[in-house]
């Protein structure tokens, strides 16, 4: 059994696509963002603030890594985690990768003024919508590297977690 492993951008719903998925599949779900949140007792975008967008990547790194040892689960990492070759190395054996994917207008519209989101305002000069339209341009490739992509853009959460559950013996 290996584990199911959203990736993709901010606002795709990663973790509720997750949670669905989770009780299909009766396993745990696991969100990496939440986990470091509780681990730190401190808001995503606090620990931006205080400590370092780097600082963050390294916990995100070691957060991963220790999940991957515990039993098939359903994680949802950090949109910037995929990114890391670290965590892609990570990933490679123990998990099937699924890249949910949504054009950059539906996503800018869901993250708003991007409040809980320091890779949108943490010492950014550009707009919220600027901002993210860079980052997935900068993203997109490295996104589809992983296993399986989903177009995600007309469906619902559960869709998405039907469409996913199409490859489950890749996991199973
Ligand atoms: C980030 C996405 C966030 C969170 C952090 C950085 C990113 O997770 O990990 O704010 O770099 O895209 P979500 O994708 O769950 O919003």
């Amino acid at each position: 059994m290996k584990h199911v492993v959203l990736v993709g951008m901010m606002g795709v719903g990663k973790s509720t696509v997750g949670r669905y998925l989770a009780a299909r599949l009766e396993r745990p779900f696991i969100d990496t963002d939440s986990l470091i949140e509780k681990q730190e007792g401190a808001a995503i975008a606090q620990i931006f603030a205080s400590k370092g967008e780097s600082y963050f990547r390294q916990l995100e790194i070691e957060t991963i890594q220790k999940i991957l040892n515990e039993p098939s689960a359903v994680i949802s990492i950090g949109g910037g985690a995929f990114i890391s070759p670290v965590v892609r190395f990570l990933l490679k054996d123990p998990a099937v990768t699924f890249y949910l994917q949504a054009k950059a207008e539906t996503l800018i519209q869901r993250v708003g003024n991007g409040a809980t989101r320091p890779m949108l305002t943490h010492g950014v000069q550009e707009s919220v919508p600027d901002r993210f339209r860079r980052l997935l341009a900068e993203r997109a490739s490295t996104y589809e590297l992983a296993n399986h992509t989903i177009e995600s853009d007309t469906l619902s959460p559960e869709q998405v977690g039907d469409a996913i559950l199409k490859y489950r013996t890749a996991f199973e």
